[in-house]
């Protein structure tokens, strides 16, 4: 069976920035900048978008070029001889369990759209609007049709193929979604005390940082540009050893963190101008965000374009949260797309109910220590598989495949030029598997059990610095010695 593929370049960019641009940056981003303090925080997370993010994107999209196979066929296409491809499996099991239940949000996200058609969410009390959310949330219903409507409107999309589907809906939805955020962001930094949230968002004051941060922007700067489930090699063995792999990841990159900021630009200047808290954590779009278009001049119109822009945040990436199963399903299994597609969709819908139903009729069902199965779900996939997925493909591509090959396929056998050889090597070895396995470490409590109070910050930096110099010492010893073989 002949493999799809991408059918142009700007094609291939709005799939890959529709799967990167997210709920991660629309909803998770903002709440989670105002949580650590603003400005400060951002720094740090470009510092770890830019180090670490972009290197193991450009990996993830070389796994999938060079091998043009799925998560698990590319790691069995050049370890055939080794268990590598389980760490495939574990990618595309994340992908599986992180949709279940991001549909789910996604869900949410419907509701409140259907809400702001209607014009019942802009007459809700302030007051009321945290009732209000744990009411929708958890009517059982509604939320389970509506994660049905997301799944079924994903699978739509996913069953054309790669060409005429994905890439076709996602030329379409991108610049909608750029539209409507630009002329929300136009609308928020207009209103009357807009600069406050302007300079809660650009002016640093690192008095604000905390550890926890830092960590947080590096674990988010994975999640949010879709790393470490196989997306990004998915995508990366639908195009052709033509396009410029490393120009293609910098743009994806760029645009993800653009529409973060933009989304930021949204939101903050007009919680300020009315007043309301920034730090409201996950309950920032739902109950701070309803209060603030009440507020605003035709806030009905306002409120509607903001969830459908976040709707379809939600969808690109849910596509290529599907694709990644339905592509090692098809390959794996000898399906046609359309068996695979139609029945991952039944699967991943029946997986998604108990997380849904943990917020409503199954909330009193509770496991490890008072965990209901949402957050069973969430806890596995964000702070277990996600980062031993994106740590398996440095570990892979860096020493088992070996960048030097990795190298050869970004620069498509020398037709593009690469001048960071040895800051990649460094990264891909060293760096990020350090960073990750810190996040790994940190998201399962493990280091402040390793660490004593108050000096998390002096050891993690100390210890960073420590790794990174003994690996630059190590891989020029490497080097040198390679060279002195011929
Ligand atoms: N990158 C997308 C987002 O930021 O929402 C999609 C996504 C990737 C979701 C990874 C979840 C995830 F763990």
């Amino acid at each position: 069976m002949k493999r799809d593929s991408f059918g142009s370049r700007l094609g291939i960019l709005a799939a890959a920035a529709g799967s990167a641009i997210g709920l991660g940056n629309i909803w998770k981003f903002p709440f989670i900048t105002g949580q650590n303090g603003g400005a400060a925080f951002i720094l740090v997370y470009l510092f770890c978008i830019a180090l670490i993010g972009l290197p193991v994107m450009v990996s993830e999209f070389v796994l999938g070029r060079k091998t043009q196979s799925n998560a698990a066929g590319a790691f069995k296409a050049i370890e055939p001889e080794k268990p590598w491809y389980l760490s495939g499996y574990i990618a595309i099991g994340t992908a599986f369990i992180i949709l279940s239940y991001y549909a789910m949000i996604a869900g949410w996200i419907f509701s409140y759209l259907g809400r702001s058609i209607t014009g019942e969410l802009i007459t809700i009390a302030p007051e009321q609007l945290g009732d209000y959310f744990g009411g929708v949330i958890g009517s059982n219903i509604e939320p389970m049709f509506c994660t049905f409507l997301v799944i079924a409107f994903t699978a739509f999309m996913v069953l054309s193929g790669v060409k005429d589907g994905i890439e076709k809906y996602s030329k379409i939805l991108m610049p909608v979604l750029l539209v409507i955020l630009v002329g929300l962001m136009i609308r928020s930094v207009t209103l009357d005390g807009a600069s406050k949230g302007l300079e809660f968002l650009f002016k640093p004051d690192f008095s604000k940082l905390t550890t926890k941060g830092v960590l947080e922007a590096l674990g988010h700067a994975f999640y949010s540009l879709s790393l470490g489930m196989g997306i990004i090699l998915t995508y990366g063995s639908y195009i052709n050893k033509k396009e410029n792999i490393l120009k293609l990841a910098f743009q994806v990159t760029i645009a993800d963190t653009c529409i973060a900021l933009m989304a930021g630009t949204v939101i903050f200047p007009a919680v300020f101008a009315y007043g309301l808290e920034p730090n409201a954590g996950p309950g920032l779009i739902f109950i701070t965000l309803p209060a603030v278009f009440r507020e605003m001049p035709f806030g009905a119109v306002f409120e509607t374009l903001f969830f459908l822009l976040v709707g379809i945040a939600a969808l690109t990436s849910t596509i290529s949260l599907l694709e990644v199963v339905v592509a090692f399903v098809t390959e794996q299994f000898n399906l046609t797309r359309k068996k695979a597609t139609l029945l991952l969709a039944v699967v991943i819908y029946l997986v998604s109910i108990p997380s849904v139903l943990s917020f409503g009729a199954w909330s009193g069902i509770t496991m490890f220590g008072g965990k209901t199965f949402f957050d069973v779900f969430d806890y596995t996939a964000s702070n277990i598989l996600l980062p031993l997925g994106g740590l398996f493909v440095c570990i892979f591509v860096g020493w088992v495949w070996g960048t030097e090959n990795a190298v050869k396929e970004i620069t498509s056998n020398g037709l593009f030029a690469f001048k960071y050889k040895g800051l990649y090597d460094l990264i891909i070895k060293i760096v990020a598997p350090a960073a990750i396995t810190v996040i790994f470490l940190n998201a399962n409590g493990w280091l402040s059990k390793l660490v004593p109070e108050g000096q998390m910050g002096t050891v993690m930096f100390t210890g960073f610095g420590a790794i990174v110099f003994i690996g630059m010492i190590v891989l020029n010893r490497r080097n040198r010695m390679k060279k002195a073989d011929f």
